[in-house]
């Protein structure tokens, strides 16, 4: 009888562990992509600006700083268990971990040449740094681990 009760105990909680699961990595998922439009804004941002077309009063250096914030929080973005659902982010990042953390270091370095580069305050070089950035980060790791999202 306690078997049996301990049993029906377990049915009917075995479901709601399964769904409070989706759940969690439903919301990852959304946070992780919230977290990657935000990059993207910061980055283009920074684009607009070095294209000079509108007065420079030192916007490029707090967008920087929110990218500098945004990329050390990169690793914890792919925590186990979110790699299904409505995801464009590749098995890889979970079957290759080390791999993963590679490229992920490797993006933060180039991130930091970039960093460098726009501390110049020149305008020219920034734009220069943004596109070698844009293509040792986001396309290095994208290349790699992001599918392209169905339209
Ligand atoms: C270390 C890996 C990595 C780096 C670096 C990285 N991304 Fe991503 N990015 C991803 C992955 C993986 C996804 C797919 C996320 C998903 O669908 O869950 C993604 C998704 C995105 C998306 C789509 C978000 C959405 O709503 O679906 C944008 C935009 C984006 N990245 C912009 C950037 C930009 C701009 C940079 C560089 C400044 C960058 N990313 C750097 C891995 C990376």
């Amino acid at each position: 009888m306690k078997k049996t009760m301990l049993l029906l105990a377990f049915l009917l909680i075995a479901p709601t562990l399964q769904a409070s699961e989706d759940f969690e990595a439903e919301g990852i998922i959304k946070y992780r992509k919230a977290v990657m439009t935000a990059i993207k804004g910061h980055n283009l941002a920074i684009k607009q600006v070095v294209s000079g077309k509108f007065p420079n009063h030192g916007q490029i250096s707090y967008h920087v700083n929110a990218l500098g914030d945004l990329f050390s929080e990169l690793d914890s973005l792919f925590p186990d268990g979110s790699d299904f659902g409505k995801t464009n982010a590749k098995s890889e990042i979970w079957d290759e971990p080390e791999k993963f953390s590679k490229t992920v270091q490797k993006s933060r370095q180039a991130f930091q040449t970039f960093k460098a580069a726009a501390a110049s305050g020149d305008l020219k070089t920034t734009g220069k740094a943004l596109k070698a950035f844009g293509k040792g980060s986001c396309g290095l790791c994208h290349k790699t681990y992001k599918k392209k999202p169905k339209k």
